[in-house]
């Protein structure tokens, strides 16, 4: 598996990969932007030539905000989400960024155990932060360990 950064060419396969893991898919012209920001931390994971997830972050003065992480159904349990939090990490440090933040649905114990797993501790709750379907959303936060 390789981790590579973002680039515009992998647009429509991000678009793709929205599509295929999220009910509320960000169009190409968010992901472009985002991916255009100067603060930003975007990331494809890589297995045999095919895009099959990606992470998407900004941030601002030293915290940084994990916006998106998904990985191809096919080719989820093998790292990948893994590998793609660790470049984020190391990105992070490299940044001198303290903190990262994150919210994620009351009911998806799959990605909160990937980011328990990265010390992230929930710190609160925002009701109906999610629509589509509506759902309560879990703040997240864990430290950058910076030597
Ligand atoms: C959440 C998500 C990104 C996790 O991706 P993933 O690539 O499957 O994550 P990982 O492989 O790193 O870890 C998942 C599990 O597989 C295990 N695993 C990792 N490598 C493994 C391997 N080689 N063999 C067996 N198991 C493995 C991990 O230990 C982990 O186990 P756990 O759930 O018991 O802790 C993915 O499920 C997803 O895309 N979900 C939909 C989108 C989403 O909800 N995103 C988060 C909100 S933005």
């Amino acid at each position: 598996m390789e981790i590579r950064r973002a680039t515009p060419e992998d647009l429509p396969q991000l678009v793709e990969l929205e599509n295929c893991c999220f009910p509320d898919p960000w169009s190409q012209k968010s992901l472009r932007s985002t991916m255009t920001e100067e603060d930003s931390y975007f990331a494809v994971a890589i297995i045999d030539g095919k895009i099959v997830g990606y992470i998407n972050t900004t941030y601002v003065l030293d915290e940084m905000n994990l916006n998106r992480i998904c990985v191809l159904p096919q080719y989820r349990k093998m790292g990948a989400a893994g590998s793609l939090m660790e470049g984020m990490f190391a990105h992070a440090r490299q940044q001198g960024l303290a903190q990262i933040f994150l919210e994620v649905r009351l009911s998806n114990l799959e990605a909160q155990r990937v980011y328990q797993r990265f010390g992230f501790k929930v710190v609160g709750e925002r009701k109906g932060f999610y629509q589509n379907p509506p759902e309560n959303g879990l703040v997240m936060t864990a430290q950058v360990a910076n030597e």
